[in-house]
Formats: C-alpha cells, structure tokens, sequence
C-alpha cells in the first residue's frame, strides 16, 4: 500500500481504500461533521460509523459537506444488537440510510454477534440477521456484508447456513491485542480482518517499546501503529476528532517497518483490550 486510496479487495471484487476514518466516541454534531470533512481533506476516501455511535446524521452531514462525490466514498456503517432478525435487520439498514443521508451503503456490518452466553438460540438469531443483510446485497442496497466482533466459532456457526460468505471482520487490533487466532482464521477464509482502535483507544501512545520504536523512524507511535496494522495485513481504522492529528495519521507511506520491528511488536505482551469481548457483548446499549 502506498497511499491512502490504495485498496484491498475483498472477496466480493469490491475495492476498499486501506485506511478507514473511525468515529467511535466521536460525538454527534459539529464535533464529528467537522471531522469528516477534515478527514475528507487531508485525503481519507473511507469512513466508518456505526447506528450505535448516534452520530450517523453527523457523518452524513459531513460527507455533503466535504466536498467530495458519494461515488469517491467508501461508507460502512453497522447493524446494532437490538436489531437482530431479518425483518429488523432490514427496517434497521433503511434507518442508517436515512440519516446518512445516502441510497446505499458500500459495507455494512454486523456489529456483534449473538452469543450463547445470552442467547440459547443464538446460532438461528445471527443466521436470521444474515439472511437480511443478504437480502439487502441482493437488492443492490449494499456493496458488501461482514460482521464485526466475531470469533472463528461465530463466523464458522454462520457459514453453516450463508449463502454469501462474510467480506469482512472488524475486530479490535493493535500492539498488545491482537487476537491472531482469529485474524488467521479470517485470512485463511479469504476474509479481511479491520482493525478498531488501532492505536487502543490511544493508551498504546505512551507505550516505551513503542516509542522506541518510533524514534528510530523519526515517526509518531500512532503512525507506527498505523504502519503495523497496514504490514500485517489488516485495515486501520484510527479515529481523532483534531485536524493536526487526523491529518497526521495519513503520513504512514514513507517508510517501512522492518522484518525486527514487525516481530519486536507482534511479540509484545497483552495490553489488555478497549472493548468488550464478544461473549461479554453489550445487551442493548453502549
Ligand atoms: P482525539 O480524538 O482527541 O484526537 P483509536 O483509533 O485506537 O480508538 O484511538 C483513538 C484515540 O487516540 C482518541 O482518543 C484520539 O483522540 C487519540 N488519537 C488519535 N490519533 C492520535 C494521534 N495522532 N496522536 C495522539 N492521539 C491520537
């Protein structure tokens, strides 16, 4: 990848550029139009939201604003818990096109699975929402169905009855948390794995070995996060909410990391994680 708009392809044959603007915890109004089309300037052609980030309108509003035509934008947005079931899944979809102010959506994604801690009948719940997320890839209302928080025995119950295969997994990535398990379960069933919070929510910034690191390159941690989740074949979708930052996190194609720092960083001991792990998924609300 050597530059923003550079694109990984997914299984489907859709395109989509290797680093994606996050807005988690970005909260809704100026804050995150303003992002946006901050975000739009310094070159991001992708963005990603979700329903339960409440700022969806916000990013719509950003997007008009940007100056940049819809067609040049790669948007996901993603399906929220109290959703679940093909009838809601697709009333759900039609909301977020709404208020983002757009008549498709290039992903779009289940945001967590049901898990069987909370659902004895979770296998038929998340099979239920696929066969939605389907319907509405066939209707031509989506470019591409993934999911998001999913470990290999959630995407393996899903396969047991999908009749169009996931193209992506949003899981929470970055040095200290990586989850290789699932990441190389993703790759070997040709789906790409993006990673939220590629910087941990910000707390890997201050990390020593990090910085370290980033002084040899004469670059930021958060770049050298960046770059990490770039050579490891995953797709960063790093968030800030100040111009000097967002545009700063773009500057990751001048340089490469080399096969030690790759492996320094991969060995790293765990962070610990931003999150919620997916059996623990939220009921309802964040
Ligand atoms: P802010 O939005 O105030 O800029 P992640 O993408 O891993 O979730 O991390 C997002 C967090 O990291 C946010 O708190 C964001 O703060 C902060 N952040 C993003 N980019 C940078 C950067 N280049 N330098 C310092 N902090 C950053």
């Amino acid at each position: 990848m050597n530059k923003l708009t550079d694109a990984y392809t997914l299984n489907n044959g859709v395109e989509i550029p290797c680093i994606g603007f996050g807005t988690w915890q970005t909260p809704s109004g100026e804050t995150a139009k303003n992002s946006v089309i901050a975000a739009l300037k310094h070159g991001y052609r992708h963005i990603d939201t979700a329903a339960i980030y409440g700022n969806e309108e916000s990013v719509g509003d950003g997007m008009k604003a940007g100056g940049i035509s819809r067609e040049e934008i790669f948007l996901t947005t993603k399906h929220w818990v109290s959703e679940r079931g093909y009838e809601k899944t697709i009333a759900a979809a039609e909301a977020s096109l709404k208020r983002l102010k757009t008549d498709y959506l290039d992903l779009y994604l289940i945001h967590w699975p049901a898990v069987e801690k909370a659902d004895k009948n979770w296998k038929e719940t998340n099979a239920s929402t696929w066969r939605g997320f389907e319907k509405l890839y066939r209707d031509g209302k989506i470019r591409a169905i993934g999911v998001s928080n999913f470990l290999p025995e959630h995407l393996a119950a899903l396969s047991e009855t999908a009749e169009i295969r996931p193209t992506v997994n949003q899981i929470e990535f970055h040095p200290g948390y990586c989850q290789w398990d699932c990441v190389n379960w993703c790759r070997e069933h040709d789906i790409l794995v993006e990673a939220w919070s590629p910087l941990g929510c910000g707390r890997m910034l201050g990390d020593k070995t990090l910085k370290n690191i980033a002084e040899k390159y004469g670059k930021t941690v958060a770049q050298i996060c960046i770059k990490f989740a770039l050579q490891s074949g995953v797709l960063p979708l790093p968030k800030s909410t100040h111009e000097d930052r967002i545009a700063s996190n773009t500057k990751v194609f001048d340089f490469m990391l080399s096969d030690e720092d790759m492996s320094v960083i991969t060995a790293m001991p765990p962070s610990g994680m931003s999150g919620f792990y997916p059996e623990e998924a939220p009921a309802d609300s964040l």
